[in-house]
């Protein structure tokens, strides 16, 4: 097996290969003049497994481009198999028509990938309306959870004695994590009246006050989402608030909003490793699912 680490996930790509025992390559990325991309591989992919590594943040448009080019030249170069793993998979977010004439770019662009590789391994994905997102890929699919590895963070350094699901769809992590640090969990009711704007509400109320508060998400996107559950947990008292994500896009500057709201702490894993304070390793999970 050769993992191949494309631009945006190339430390990620190093440490799964180490872990997997398999040789790493990166490929050449450059920009024509014109602003297309030229992409070379550096390392005969021959009867190889070829698993490409690459997260679609930052710039998803030219990743998703990138993705497409290496795996169709892994088989043009003999590859036996292609593997994408993307940590952070893309356009999952837009996975049903909200207003008339929207593209479903959840539906595309697993149309899309699937057309060009045998397996897709993702962490977390975002498609909360599709119950089943293998089934819209035509090719293997796995979807991995990185709840432990964030509970463990949260064990090793932050003092939580409560735990806050931003919205409905956080249940999956916020309960699961909660279960495993053995404290009290809540989960907040959300309106999202655009992508900048959301409103939050504490349904089941809860004793904050004092405590040590952890809000958990899947994705950290304008940071809207918690800098209002950040809000509610401080207007009720708790001692300290720090948010826990699997993905850190930080759009907009993100970071430094939920910061100003008064996170103490803004953890996130390494499925998008340019993001700040990206600690959290999911490079054993994806390896474990590789071997
Ligand atoms: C929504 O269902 C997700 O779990 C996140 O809460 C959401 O994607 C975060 O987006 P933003 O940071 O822009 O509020």
């Amino acid at each position: 097996m050769i993992v191949v680490g494309l631009s945006n996930s190339v430390k990620l790509a190093q440490k799964i290969a180490r872990r997997t025992k398999s040789s790493f390559s990166s490929i050449v990325k450059k920009h024509f003049p014109d602003g297309e991309l030229y992409l070379r591989f550096l390392k005969n992919v021959h009867g190889q497994q070829v698993v490409l590594v690459q997260s679609f943040q930052p710039n998803p448009q030219e990743a998703l481009v990138e993705v497409v080019l290496a795996a169709v030249t892994a088989r043009e170069l003999g590859a036996r198999k292609v593997t994408l793993v993307a940590p952070y998979l893309g356009y999952m977010r837009q996975d049903k028509r909200f207003n008339s004439g929207e593209a479903v770019s959840a539906l595309i662009v697993a149309r899309l990938i699937g057309q060009y590789v045998d397996s897709v391994v993702t962490v977390d994905p975002h498609a909360h309306r599709i119950p089943n997102l293998g089934r819209i890929f035509r090719c293997a699919f796995r979807s991995l959870t990185a709840n432990r590895l964030l509970a463990e963070a949260i064990k090793r350094k932050l003092d939580a004695n409560v735990v806050i699901g931003p919205d409905a769809e956080s249940y999956q992590w916020a309960e699961q994590i909660a279960d495993y640090l053995n404290v009290p969990v809540t989960v907040l009711r959300k309106t999202r009246h655009s992508s900048r704007r959301v409103t939050v509400h504490v349904v089941n109320e809860i004793d904050l006050k004092g405590k040590n508060v952890v809000i958990t998400d899947d994705i950290i996107s304008t940071g809207k989402t918690l800098i209002q559950a950040v809000k509610a947990a401080k207007k009720r008292g708790a001692k300290s608030v720090s948010c826990v994500a699997v993905h850190g896009v930080f759009a907009e500057d993100a970071y430094a909003k939920i910061k100003k709201a008064g996170a103490t702490h803004v953890l996130t894993t390494n499925t998008i490793e340019k993001s700040k304070n990206a600690i959290i390793d999911v490079s054993s999970l994806i390896a474990d699912a590789l071997r």
